[in-house]
């Protein structure tokens, strides 16, 4: 049974030192900003090339798939099958997102993306986000990665996966795994695990953008 004990960390950019808040999607400001800000991460070329452009063939992410994908996060916090968070930035505002695709202790499966404005969240908002999830009840992870995506396995890696096999016979995708023990105790060389921060969880105190 998962339960998420606390729902918000600090993350820091590894890059610049600054500093955002991991929260939950379901606790995110819904104004028109937000929607804006997630529709035009998702149309950066980057992302959208990494990950929409089958669902959008039309080669353009609209404001309604956002709408959408705050809802779909929400009805996942709300019935416990799926757990998705955003890294904001000090106006409340969506900088990169990751999350948990089911609620099986096991093999649970993860994704994530990030504004190229804002590289250097990435790592640790995921290394945040499985450090609530082990403490939550979550055992080991999978993420599937195409084989040419290699600031991604870099990230993978760089949080304690490790790659094991094809995501399927054929596929163009690798398979990577971690287990509760490698996410907490990596020994990945060359990350900085320094900022205590970056492990440690908060006690919620009110979602991200309310009063
Ligand atoms: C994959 C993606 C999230 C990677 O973003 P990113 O900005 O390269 O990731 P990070 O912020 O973790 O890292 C940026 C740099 O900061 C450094 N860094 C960040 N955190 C660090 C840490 N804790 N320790 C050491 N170095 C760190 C690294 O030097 C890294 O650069 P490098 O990988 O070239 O060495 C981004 O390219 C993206 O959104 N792609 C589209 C969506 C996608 O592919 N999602 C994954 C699907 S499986």
């Amino acid at each position: 049974m998962i339960a998420f004990q606390a729902h918000t960390s600090e993350v820091i950019n590894h890059l610049n030192g600054r500093r955002f808040t991991l929260a939950r999607v379901a606790d995110i400001e819904r104004s028109q900003a937000q929607f804006e800000r997630i529709t035009s991460i998702c149309n950066e070329p980057m992302v959208f090339s990494s990950l929409f452009t089958e669902m959008f063939p039309e080669g353009r992410y609209p404001q309604s798939a956002a709408r959408d994908f705050v809802n779909w996060a929400t009805d996942g916090w709300d019935r416990g099958t799926h757990f998705v968070f955003a890294t904001l930035d000090s106006d409340g505002l969506v900088v990169s997102t990751c999350d948990i695709k089911s609620n099986q202790v096991e093999d649970a499966e993860i994704g994530y993306l990030c504004s190229a404005a804002h590289t250097g969240v990435m790592t640790n908002s995921v290394m945040a986000m499985l450090a609530l999830a082990v403490e939550a009840g979550f055992l080991s992870f999978i993420a599937h990665v195409k084989a040419d995506n290699t600031a991604s396995q870099r990230v993978l890696k760089r949080v304690g996966f490790r790659r094991g096999g094809e995501s399927s016979p054929g596929s163009n995708r690798h398979r990577y795994r971690a287990d509760k023990a490698s996410i907490l105790w990596p020994d990945s060389p060359g990350v900085d695990r320094s900022t205590e921060a970056q492990l440690s969880t908060q006690k919620p105190e009110r979602a991200p953008g309310q009063p």
